[in-house]
This record gives C-alpha cells, structure tokens and sequence, in this order.
C-alpha cells in the first residue's frame, strides 16, 4: 500500500517534470507573457510636459513651429498640454492604480542643454528627471527613456540646419552623454530616437513638421528639397545613433547594466494581391520606410532596393561609418506600431498617382481598400485602421530580418475625434478603444507563442495629450483630460488595461528570464 503510494507519487513527479515545458506550450490557456515583461504607457516630453519656459528650458523646435499661426489644425501648442512636468506625481499615482511595472517617457533636449552643447548644462532639468525618474523607482515602475522624441534645441536649428548637417552628430552625442551620466545609474531602458522616420519624413518631405522644408510638387514651404533632404537627414540621425551608442558601450554600459536601442514607426504593408510584383512593392514599401534606418543600424547598409532606386540622391556611408555602425548597432528594436495599408506595385505596372507611388518612396502605392473594402475600421485619423493581424505580422517580419533582436512595442493605441472637453457617457465608456486593444493584444500573443522575443508594451498614452499638428482635437487617452481645468478621469481602457496586466501577472508563467537590464536602480543621485 504504502509501496504503491510512493509510486504513484513517483509518477506524478516525473509526469510533471517531463509535462512541464510541453505542458505550458500546450496550454491554450497560459499567458503567453513572460513574467518580466514590462507593460506601461507610453509619452513624450512636448506632447505631456507644458511648462514650455519653466525652469530655464530653451526653446526647441516644436515650440517655434507652434507659436506660428496656422501649422497647428486649432490653433494650439504645447505651452501647457496637461502640464505634466508640475502635474506627474498625480501622473504616477495614475500608473501605480492601473498596475503598469514601467513608463515610456522622453527627455526634454532644451531642458537639460537649452543652446545644446554651445551653453551649460541647466541644472534644474536635471533636478526635474531625477526626481520623476526617483518617484518612478519608489514605485517600482521602471523607466523607458528616449533621449529625443521629435524635438531638437531650436539652437541647433538656427546655428546649422540640424539635421541637415553632420554637425549635429556631435550635439546629439554630447547631449547622450549628459543624460547617461546624470540618469544611467536608474535609467536601464534608453532609446536613442523615436520614429526618425516619421521625423524627416514630416520635416524633409511633406513639410507639415518642423523644420517645414520641402519642394512645391510635395508641399507648401519656403525651401526645401523633398528627394535629397529626408535622406540627407536619415543619415545624419542614423550616425548620431551610432555616435551615442558608441559613448554608451565605452563609457557607461558596463558599469550601468543598461540596453540602448531606437524606436521606429512601423506600419504593416499587405501586398494588396498574390502576384510577385506586389509582395515586392511591399517589401520596398517596408525598405523605405523602416529598414531604411534598421539596415544600416543592424547591417552596415541601406536596404538594396533604396539603393537601387535613389541612386545619387541616398547617401553613403564611408568604411570608417560602416565599421561604427557594425560595430555600435543597438540591443532591442522599438515597434511603434498602430496600422496595416495595402501596397500595390507601380514600378512595374501602371498606377494611379497616390501615397507611395514616388521614387522617393519606392513606386509602392499605399491604400486603405481593396475593392472598396477597408483593411480594418476606420478611425479620427485618416492614417488609422484597426487590423490587428498586423501586429502579429510585423514582429514577425522584423524577427525574421533582424534575426529576432529583443523587441519592445513602444507604442500602439487608439484615438477618437472628441474636440469637447466635457464628460459624456461615450467619451468616458471607450468601447472602441478597449476593442481595438484586445485585438492588438491577440496579436501580439500569438507573435510571442510563435518564439518572438517581445520583451514589452507600452500603450498610447495615460492621458489625451497634444496630438502634434492636431493639436487637442484628437483623444488617445485611457484617461480622459479636461483641458481647461487639466482634470483627469479614467476611462473604461483604464480599467480594461489593469484587468488584463493583472490576468496576466498574477499567475507567473515560469518562462527564460534572460534579460539583464531588470533591476531597479539603487542610486538616487542629485545635483
Ligand atoms: C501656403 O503657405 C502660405 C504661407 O504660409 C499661405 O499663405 C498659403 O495659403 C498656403 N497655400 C496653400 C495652398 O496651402
Ligand atoms: C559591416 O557589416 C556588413 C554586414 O555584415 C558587411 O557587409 C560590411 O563589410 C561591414 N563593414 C565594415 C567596414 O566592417
Ligand atoms: C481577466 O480575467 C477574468 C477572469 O478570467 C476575465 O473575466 C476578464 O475578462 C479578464 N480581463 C481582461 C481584460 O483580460
């Protein structure tokens, strides 16, 4: 009896032992999401901080583009938005309710060098991140830092072009260094630039960002030359990467345990049919939008068909770049990702003129329909629709071109066009908003089910904020804000994203924890 017992017991221990991997796996029920995953919310300094000229900040280029009648659709700026820079302990308390364990925010260039390395570093901007990045810790959310998202000290724009020049690869990388050196002893998570491409795009191409350069067939500037700025600019972000990687890998990497890496806009591109020459136009569609900056980051090179295509008009990089490049390249790749588009091929085949069909983008036309069918329900943004098996399809594409480097989606949400400031039962109950999120979440487990090494996700945003060019007119927020009054109140999403950080935390699903960068800083350095 006893005998037979010990056994049975024998086996259950070996069935368990022998079942656990498989088991898991199996388990259709399982959270696919590792047990450090990182969820949290994602900002960005102009778009959330205000306090445009508190503190001894300098003006950066989103305040001069702003302040100038008629580039921003109600008129707005960024002076105060939801004035986070004096309102983010409420903020965090906000964060700590729904369960986040990291926050995805940017530092403010002008506030920490406001005449970038041509003046002195401003002390109290270093107070100011020191003390969100100290609350943070204390509430065991870790930080997710871009040293850039969007904006530059006007400075840099006035003395030499920025982006245009080389030049500014060295205040990109002084401005690296300051901000590894004051917060790299808590901050474990940087990113060097978010969504480049997004960036000289607007700022190079089309011209509706600052620095508005573009030629008359793409856009209304003054100046500006739309088939050789975007990508004279790229290459210049491109090397001020490697530069800031470089100072990080030399001088501060091993001792801070740290990852750096950068954050792209990603857009899924579905080859509109089965034929060969419409996958290629996706796979160009992707070449000159994403890879354009991954390849030579990753690769040492700009994608084959860019060169290809552009020939003189895409810069080069010299051997002593290359060797920079191959030798700094990034440890994760940022996905900001919120929206798929059909790509149909107009290199080979007759096309109607439209998005994408340019030299300058590859010949791929991008289209929201096939057959007069939407890819996914439209949104308040022309750009958006919801196909959640994009998510799913671009990680796995960038898992498999870059050989599956350490992902984290910096960015994914949903937006409704709500101009009023008051409370109704629909702005508050965001159905569509929780719909769209699940589906992305879907998404994304299988991608992770399927070996993708996603280490995080972070969604847009905690709170409505300043939508860029649309100012106040379009709500991203799991928490409602009353723009006059700055009250925030959360939404149905708030709750929803709680619930399923919860659902998927409390029971830890025990999978590789092979991550370094995890542990909170122990250091609470002030200046
Ligand atoms: C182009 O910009 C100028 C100056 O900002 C403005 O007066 C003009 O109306 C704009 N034209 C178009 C077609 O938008
Ligand atoms: C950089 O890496 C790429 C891809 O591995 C390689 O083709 C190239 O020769 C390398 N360049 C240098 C200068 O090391
Ligand atoms: C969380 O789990 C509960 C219980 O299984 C379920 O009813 C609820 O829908 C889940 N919520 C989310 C947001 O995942």
């Amino acid at each position: 009896m006893e005998f037979s017992l010990f056994v049975l017991e024998m086996c259950f221990t070996i069935t368990a032992l022998l079942c656990y991997p498989v088991c898991l796996q199996g388990n259709p029920n399982a959270s696919p999401f590792p047990s450090n995953f990182l969820f949290g919310t994602a900002s960005s300094s102009y778009q959330f901080e205000g306090a445009f000229l508190s503190d001894g900040k300098g003006l950066n280029n989103w305040d001069v583009f702003t302040h100038k009648p008629g580039n921003i659709m109600d008129g707005s700026n960024g002076d105060t938005t939801v004035d986070h820079y004096h309102l983010y302990q409420e903020d965090l308390d906000l964060m700590q309710d729904i369960g986040v364990n990291s926050y995805r925010f940017s530092i403010s260039w002008a506030r920490i060098l406001p005449k970038g390395r041509f003046g002195s570093v401003n002390k109290a901007g270093i107070h100011h991140y020191n003390k969100l990045i100290n609350s943070l810790l204390l509430k065991g959310i870790q930080p997710f830092v871009s040293l850039t998202h969007y904006d530059i000290p006007q400075e840099l724009e006035n003395r030499y072009g920025a982006w245009l020049s080389s030049q500014v690869q060295e205040d990109f990388k002084y401005h690296a260094d300051i901000c590894f050196k004051y917060f790299g002893d808590r901050v474990k998570y940087w990113t060097t630039f978010n969504e480049p491409n997004v960036a000289v795009i607007r700022g190079y191409r089309s011209g509706i960002y600052p620095p508005s350069r573009c030629s008359s067939s793409f856009g209304n500037c003054s100046n500006g030359d739309s088939e050789k700025e975007p990508f004279i600019a790229a290459h210049n972000i491109i090397l001020s990467h490697a530069a800031a990687v470089d100072v990080y890998r030399t001088k501060y990497q091993k001792q801070q345990g740290g990852s750096i890496g950068i954050v792209m806009n990603a857009i899924w591109y579905e080859p509109i049919s089965n034929s060969l020459k419409d996958k290629q136009a996706a796979e160009r569609a992707q070449a000159f939008y994403m890879n354009w900056f991954l390849d030579p980051i990753i690769m040492g090179k700009y994608p084959k068909e860019m060169q290809e295509i552009l020939d003189s008009n895409l810069p080069s990089f010299s051997n002593h770049d290359q060797e920079k490049l191959n030798s700094t390249g990034l440890d994760f790749i940022g996905i900001n990702h919120y929206t798929s588009f059909y790509t149909k091929d107009c290199m080979f085949s007759v096309c109607e003129q439209g998005p994408g069909n340019t030299k300058t983008e590859g010949f791929a036309l991008r289209t929201a329909t096939k057959n007069g069918v939407f890819i996914g329900e439209s949104t308040a943004l022309d750009w958006l629709f919801v196909h959640p098996q994009g998510m799913e399809k671009i990680i796995t594409y960038v898992k498999e071109r870059y050989n599956n480097i350490p992902m984290f989606i910096t960015e994914n949400g949903f937006c409704e066009n709500d101009k009023s400031d008051s409370l109704t039962e629909e702005t508050v109950n965001d159905v569509n908003r929780v719909e769209y999120i699940s589906g992305y979440m879907v998404a994304l487990g299988a991608a992770l089910r399927k070996g993708a090494d996603v280490r995080g996700y972070f969604l847009w945003s905690l709170l409505d904020n300043f939508e860029w060019t649309l100012g106040f007119t379009i709500r991203f927020g799991l928490h409602h804000v009353d723009f006059s009054t700055l009250k925030r109140t959360p939404r149905g999403s708030a709750t929803w994203y709680k619930q399923f950080i919860a659902n998927h935390t409390a029971e830890k699903i025990l999978m590789p924890q092979h991550y370094p960068g995890n542990q909170l800083g122990q250091h609470f350095n002030t200046i």
